[in-house]
């Protein structure tokens, strides 16, 4: 049995591959994780296995080498680029003497700095509530007083594990009533946009891509953007004007990520029901990141998850102001843009945008109602969707 040793916030970060490859790559993403929660990184390191070991997460000789290495940088915290379980953890800090964070861990903690509104709280403490409920483990003082969290104790031994399984599982039930209600208010608001015909189309994107920026650009209107992982995570929503097109409502979601734990999708299916209730995605991709088709294919596979892979989509490849290798512009075989390439940063490219946008969705009468629509008409029932 042993305490949790104290977190502090220099940061050794840990990988190992399992033949991924693009382990560089990967560790910048994670050093990016880690200064968006506030840590600093002092150093990292990589290793190669050919599968995780049980107890351990990686060998006793790499553990040994994670050792010297972050008492020689001094980090008080070392992290995984993987999802350990709750024994790997308590294991892996008992053998390095500092508190050990996985990538699940971390991406929670920012989110829960982040969240803003009352349903973007909610969703974060149901996920970290449903992460927390997983690692129950023994002789490891693992629920302890956390920022965001539920403020439990103990965890010493099997019958305090299943007092606090009980006590979790009463928050998430509550938790979830009251999400049910702020997704009823939701509803109705979107059955009114519905009946007013109101198209509304939903940024959806790897985190960084841009999204807020080009959502500033396209409604003229400042929110919050930062170069920082999730600066957004509650969903906005506004008007958009286009010359020529329907009336739009457009909004930002949340940023996707590469491992997305699965429940913290269930978590925010509902900021996230705003992109599978949309008429029109928005894809907006980083064109200039290296790690461009990984992202594309994370954020394609989170879509599927949240069932928004059927909607009508437009790639928009952004920062073109930094790329020299921009993708190829695509037309489908009526002509119409299906590939977009801006920089939200600058303006480029943003006209292009709005010309696809109301060939989406042309207001009638207009120089491209004649195209017809691609998407489907906006239904008669009811959609889900926030106003903030
Ligand atoms: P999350 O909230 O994490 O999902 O991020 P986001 O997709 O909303 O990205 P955001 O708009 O916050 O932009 C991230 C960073 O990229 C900021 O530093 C922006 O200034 C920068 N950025 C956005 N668009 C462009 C662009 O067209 N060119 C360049 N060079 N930088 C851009």
């Amino acid at each position: 049995m042993f305490d949790r040793p104290h977190a502090g916030d220099k940061a050794f970060l840990v990988r190992i591959d399992f033949g991924e490859g693009d382990v560089q790559a990967r560790l910048d993403e994670l050093a990016e994780l880690t200064v968006s929660a506030g840590a600093s990184v002092v150093g990292r390191l990589h290793g190669r296995r050919y599968k995780p070991d049980a107890a351990l997460f990686a060998g006793s000789g790499k553990v040994e080498e994670i050792m010297n290495a972050r008492t020689m940088w001094g980090a008080d915290l070392v992290i995984f680029d993987h999802e350990l379980t709750g024994a790997q953890q308590r294991n892996l800090e008992q053998a390095l003497g500092c508190r050990v964070e996985d990538r699940i861990g971390l991406i929670l903690d920012i989110f829960a700095q982040r969240a803003r509104s009352a349903e973007g709280k909610l969703q974060v403490e149901l996920a970290q509530l449903k992460h927390q409920a997983t690692r129950l483990v023994g002789g490891w003082t693992h629920l302890e007083r956390q920022k965001g969290g539920i403020g439990l104790r103990g965890g010493m031994g099997e019958k305090q594990i299943e007092a606090d399984r009980r006590i979790i599982g009463k928050r998430i039930k509550h938790i979830n009533t009251q999400l049910d209600k702020l997704m009823r208010t939701r509803k109705t608001q979107s059955r009114t946009r519905s009946r007013a015909r109101v198209r509304t189309i939903a940024l959806v994107g790897y985190t960084n891509a841009g999204k807020s920026t080009l959502f500033n650009r396209l409604v003229h209107e400042r929110i919050y953007t930062a170069d920082q992982l999730f600066a957004t995570l509650d969903t906005t929503l506004r008007k958009l004007p286009v010359p020529g097109a329907q009336s739009m409502v457009l909004s930002d979601t949340v940023g996707f990520i590469r491992d997305l734990p699965h429940d913290l999708v269930v978590a925010f299916h509902a900021t996230l029901s705003e992109a599978a209730d949309a008429d029109l995605l928005l894809h907006v991709i980083d064109a200039s990141s290296p790690m461009r088709d990984e992202q594309i294919a994370s954020v394609e596979s989170v879509l599927k998850e949240i069932g928004a892979d059927k909607q009508p989509q437009l790639r928009v490849f952004n920062k073109l102001d930094k790329t020299t290798h921009p993708p190829g512009l695509e037309r489908d075989g009526y002509g119409k843009i299906r590939t977009v390439r801006l920089s939200a940063l600058t303006g480029e490219g943003c006209a292009e945008l709005r010309e696809a946008l109301a060939e989406f969705f042309p207001a009638p009468n207009s120089d491209y109602s004649s195209l017809g629509t691609s998407a489907e008409p906006a239904s008669e029932f009811p959609k889900t969707g926030t106003q903030s």
